[in-house]
């Protein structure tokens, strides 16, 4: 992998995932692009392009002009959003899905998606969730997720292309807002408890989710694609978490750096509705073995962190 071109390359994970791959590929050798301009300070005035990723003809122009060995393909609406407008999370995350996949078809390029524990259903066995298990999700995210998965591995087994995927749990950073999934209330937790001191979870007290800190996330993409495919013998979707946790835990953890945080409940019915049917805790083992996935933040390293970049802002 030498040069990137990413979709959706302006939300939660494409941020921090572009900054990570200029630093580490060059400037030049990596393209972000998003349905609107870059506001981030840090993206700003650099290489990007505005890609709506229905749009396959004008995709199709932007890697041939850019040429670049590797599609990241990260736009998509997430589950509480799809759920709202079922119809058109398929158009977006099965249509620009589709036409990310036949570009990296045409042009021969490495691709990479993330699905979700998503893409588990209230039917998935909810304790150390295994890599290959019944999926069958009750919700218009984890039908894309799963369609999304089968998809990618078909375009690997019919076209060769070089597919590669992980579900990830919700992730928490403190650099971009997430943007409408479940697990959002993880990262709404610590800025609410620097900003207020407290919080109002719409998530249940002792609903277990798993979770993972950006930055391992951004490391488990980078690890993934640069791993030998010999290595490989699953492809889409390798299940990665670093922790499974409720808002209880995070709040104590919370309490020892700020003793006087509260927090109380108005759980959302919908958002609660969708963390029920999904795992409480997915075994990362396949993740570990076929190409040595190694997350380093636990919830109390990871509250560190957190609480002082929010503090620092
Ligand atoms: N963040 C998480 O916790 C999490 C967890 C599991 C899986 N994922 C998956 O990772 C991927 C990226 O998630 P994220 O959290 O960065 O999402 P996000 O909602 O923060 O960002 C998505 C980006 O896609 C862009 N977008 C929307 N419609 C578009 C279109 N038609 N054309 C081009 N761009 C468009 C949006 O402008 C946004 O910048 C998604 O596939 C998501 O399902 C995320």
């Amino acid at each position: 992998m030498e040069r990137i071109i990413i979709t959706g390359a302006l939300g939660q994970i494409g941020t921090e995932l572009t900054l990570k791959l200029r630093e580490k590929y060059g400037e030049e050798n990596v393209l972000p692009t998003d349905i609107k301009p870059p506001e981030d300070e840090n993206l700003k005035g650099k290489p990007f392009e505005i890609l709506d990723v229905r749009d396959q003809e004008r995709m199709k122009e932007l890697v041939s002009e850019f040429k670049p060995d590797t599609i990241m393909h990260m736009a998509a609406l997430l589950s509480a959003t799809a759920e709202k407008n079922p119809q058109f999370a398929w158009e977006i995350n099965m249509g620009g899905l589709m036409n990310a996949l036949e570009t990296a078809r045409e042009f021969d390029l490495k691709f990479f998606t993330p699905s979700s524990i998503g893409a588990f259903g209230p039917s998935t066995p909810k304790e150390n969730t295994p890599q290959v298990t019944i999926q069958r999700p009750t919700t218009m995210y984890g039908v894309n997720k799963v369609a999304g998965e089968l998809l990618c591995d078909y375009y690997h087994e019919k076209f060769g292309v070089d597919t590669r995927g992980v579900r990830f749990p919700g992730l928490i950073s403190h650099v971009k807002e997430p943007g409408g999934g479940t697990t959002d209330y993880a990262v709404e937790i610590y800025f609410e408890a620097l900003r207020s001191g407290r919080y109002t979870s719409f998530i249940g007290k002792s609903t277990n989710m798993d979770m993972m800190y950006m930055d391992d996330a951004i490391d488990a993409i980078i690890k993934l694609m640069e791993a030998d495919p010999a290595q490989l013998t699953d492809r889409n979707a390798f299940n990665v978490s670093a922790m499974s946790i409720n808002p209880e835990m995070v709040a104590n953890e919370i309490r020892k750096h700020i003793p006087d945080f509260e927090l109380d409940y108005d759980v959302d019915p919908v958002r609660q509705g969708i963390a029920e049917s999904w795992p409480n805790a997915i075994d990362s083992t396949e993740a570990k073995r076929q190409w040595g996935f190694d997350p380093r933040y636990d919830l109390e390293k990871m509250t560190e962190v957190m609480l002082e970049a929010i503090r620092n802002k």
